[in-house]
């Protein structure tokens, strides 16, 4: 079974591994094929599902709560995450001409009143804003997520890809501090180690959210150099972890870094969500996690 951890000082308890919904439609699944992947999860200790508003060309939500219907008592085994504010031209918004982020307070609550009802629930453990948006001022965000928590409709507020000063800035006027930051985060991505996020993070002990931990597949993309040089360095060091897949190294050495990045698994398969979750159990020596960064990077360390 996986780890649990506390996200923050005024955080909900996640599994330390999460299940991530944005390809969950990709390939048609039925409620019943999805509540299969959720019993899966559960199995495993995985009980902290990531969804969003336009995931799925926004049917995402509803699908996971007809899923989450078909056996009573399972949504409150989990703890359920979304976001919004991405809002682009779809045949649900006619009148939608331009892509744009919104994050008023009152599209913010009005978007978890929405999302209550798609997910048939009263409640949402943690809510993100998903992106920040140039044309909403803090107060105005830091207002709706205020009253969202306020209502015990969001039990925490988060954000998602975020920068340092936007996090901070948007922190200064929340009643109960922020309580994630979901950010891309991989070892074909490691701009939040080197641009202040982590940093951030670890002052404020909150651990951050890891998207694209496996660089939305692009580390088994074979014609990457540096995905050539991970696969090298992975079968080098794997017998030392029990046979560790080059995903399992991956995602074990996403966890690895000190600010404790939660991430969010992204394959609709089974039997990658049961491989996955067994990198919770891996701990990297030093020198390994460092090999790893030396492959991805291509040179050595400065
Ligand atoms: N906050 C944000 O802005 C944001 C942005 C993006 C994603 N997210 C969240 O993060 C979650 C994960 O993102 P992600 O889907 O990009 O994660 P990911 O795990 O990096 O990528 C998943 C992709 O990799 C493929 N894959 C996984 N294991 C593989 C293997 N062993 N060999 C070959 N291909 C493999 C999967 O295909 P199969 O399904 O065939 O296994 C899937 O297409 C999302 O579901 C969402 O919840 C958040």
């Amino acid at each position: 079974m996986l780890p649990r951890t506390q996200i923050a000082p005024n955080g909900p308890s996640f599994s330390r591994m999460v299940y991530g919904t944005w390809r969950m439609l990709d390939d048609a699944p039925s409620a019943q094929d999805i509540n299969r992947r959720l019993h899966l999860c559960l199995d495993l200790g995985i009980t902290t599902i990531d969804s969003a508003e336009i995931y799925g060309g926004y049917a995402q939500e509803a699908a996971l709560g007809a899923a989450l219907a078909l056996t009573p008592g399972l949504r409150d085994k989990l703890e359920l995450v979304t976001k919004s504010g991405i809002y682009i031209p779809h045949p649900t918004a006619p009148n939608r001409r331009v892509a744009h982020y919104d994050v008023t307070a009152k599209r913010l609550i009005d978007c978890v009143d929405a999302a209550l009802k798609r997910l048939g629930t009263d409640r949402i453990e943690v809510f993100l804003v998903h992106r920040p948006d140039w044309l909403t001022r803090i107060d105005d965000t830091a207002e709706g997520l205020n009253a969202l928590v306020k209502s015990g409709k969001v039990c925490g507020a988060g954000v998602s890809n975020y920068s340092p000063s936007q996090y901070a800035a948007l922190n200064s006027r929340m009643d109960r501090p922020l309580v994630t930051n979901q950010v891309e985060f991989s070892l074909l991505h490691m701009d939040p180690m080197f641009d202040g996020t982590f940093d951030q993070l670890q002052t404020e002990r909150v651990q951050p959210m890891a998207w694209s931990a496996l660089a939305g597949g692009g580390l088994f993309d074979r014609t990457n150099p540096a995905a050539q040089r991970l696969a090298t360095e992975a079968a080098l060091i794997a017998a030392k972890y029990g046979d560790a897949s080059l995903e399992q190294l991956a995602y074990a050495w996403v966890m690895a870094h000190p600010s404790q990045p939660v991430p969010v698994i992204g394959t609709n398969r089974l039997d990658r969500i049961a491989s996955a979750a067994k990198a919770a159990a891996i701990t990297l020596d030093r020198e390994d996690w460092f090999g790893l960064w030396v492959a991805a990077k291509g040179h050595g360390i400065p």
